[in-house]
């Protein structure tokens, strides 16, 4: 179980991205956290897993405190994939995936880190490029091989930031099996930042809605897929309907023409009018 109590955080000392958030999110399931841009998901995993530490709060996974254990032990307890990876080294996937038994091997891999690499190689569908760079690679197969990498790590937990980020259709789909099974089949506690509501309701077990830097909303996908808990997370209109069982959003912006500038005349209008 991941606790999250009391967390606060700012980056500039005048607003906060995360406004005492606590949160708890339950063992052996998938959690999809869902949200606007800017509501604050990023910083929150990054809490969880570590990678911030906040001004405020605390994390717990199991009985572990994440904000003071040795990064060790956090390491071989949870894996991130962050929202952007950024890499200088020129990297072949193979090399990158290994980086996953750091925190068992130091760099000297056994049989059994060997046959952990091959077998998030294979997971992850990537055995072609083994050997070829990461900068030789399109954005998807990249995605992929930072996601074999997390995977390598064979953690109980695993947090990971729009993994669906650059996959096409079968690769996301074939992604949130591979989460569903992982949480199902191997008991781990899989959390995952997600922009399509779709796929959260179709394969987590539950749903944690952030905007503003706080927790709008829990519950299964049943009790988040309704119009009237949607629309004020995202200000949008959104139908649920539902096919074969399954509940399924369907949205669109009513005026397209508000991501542009107002036209002059509208300006006019709005100030006078006001
Ligand atoms: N390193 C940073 N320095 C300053 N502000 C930051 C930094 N990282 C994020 N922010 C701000 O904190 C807020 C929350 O950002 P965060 O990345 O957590 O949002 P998010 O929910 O992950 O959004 P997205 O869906 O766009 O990834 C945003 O307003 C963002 O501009
Ligand atoms: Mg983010």
């Amino acid at each position: 179980m991941i606790t999250v109590s009391s967390v606060s955080h700012s980056y500039d000392d005048t607003s906060l991205v995360l406004d005492d958030v606590d949160l708890t999110l339950p063992r052996g399931a998938l959690t999809a956290l869902i949200g606007p841009n800017g509501a604050g998901k990023s910083t929150l995993l990054s809490a969880m897993a570590r990678l911030l530490s906040p001004d405020q709060g605390a994390v717990r996974v199991d009985d572990l405190d994440v904000l003071r254990a040795k990064p060790d032990v956090v390491a071989r307890k949870l894996a991130v994939l962050r929202q952007d990876n950024h890499l200088t080294a020129r990297l072949t996937v193979v090399d990158l995936v290994r980086f996953g038994r750091f925190p068992y091997s130091k760099g000297h891999l056994d049989a059994e880190d060997h046959e952990i690499v091959e077998r998030s190689l294979d997971y992850l569908q990537l055995g072609e490029f083994r050997d070829r760079h990461l900068d030789e690679l399109s954005g998807g197969q990249r995605q992929r091989a930072f996601i074999a990498m997390v995977l390598a790590q064979d953690t109980d937990y695993v947090l990971l930031d729009e993994p669906l980020n650059n996959l096409d259709l079968r690769h996301a789909a074939a992604m949130m099996q591979l989460l569903r099974q992982a949480a199902t089949e191997l008991r781990k506690t899989v959390v995952v930042v997600l922009h399509d509501i779709n796929f959260a309701a179709a394969y987590a077990d539950h749903i944690v809605a952030m905007k503003g830097g706080a927790v709008m909303a829990t519950g299964s996908p049943a009790e988040l897929m309704r119009t009237e808990v949607l629309r004020p997370i995202f200000d949008l209109d959104i139908e649920v309907h539902e096919i074969g069982g399954r509940r399924v959003c369907l949205y669109w912006h009513p005026e397209p023409a508000t991501l542009e500038a107002p036209a002059r005349d509208d300006i006019h209008a709005e100030s006078s009018s006001g």
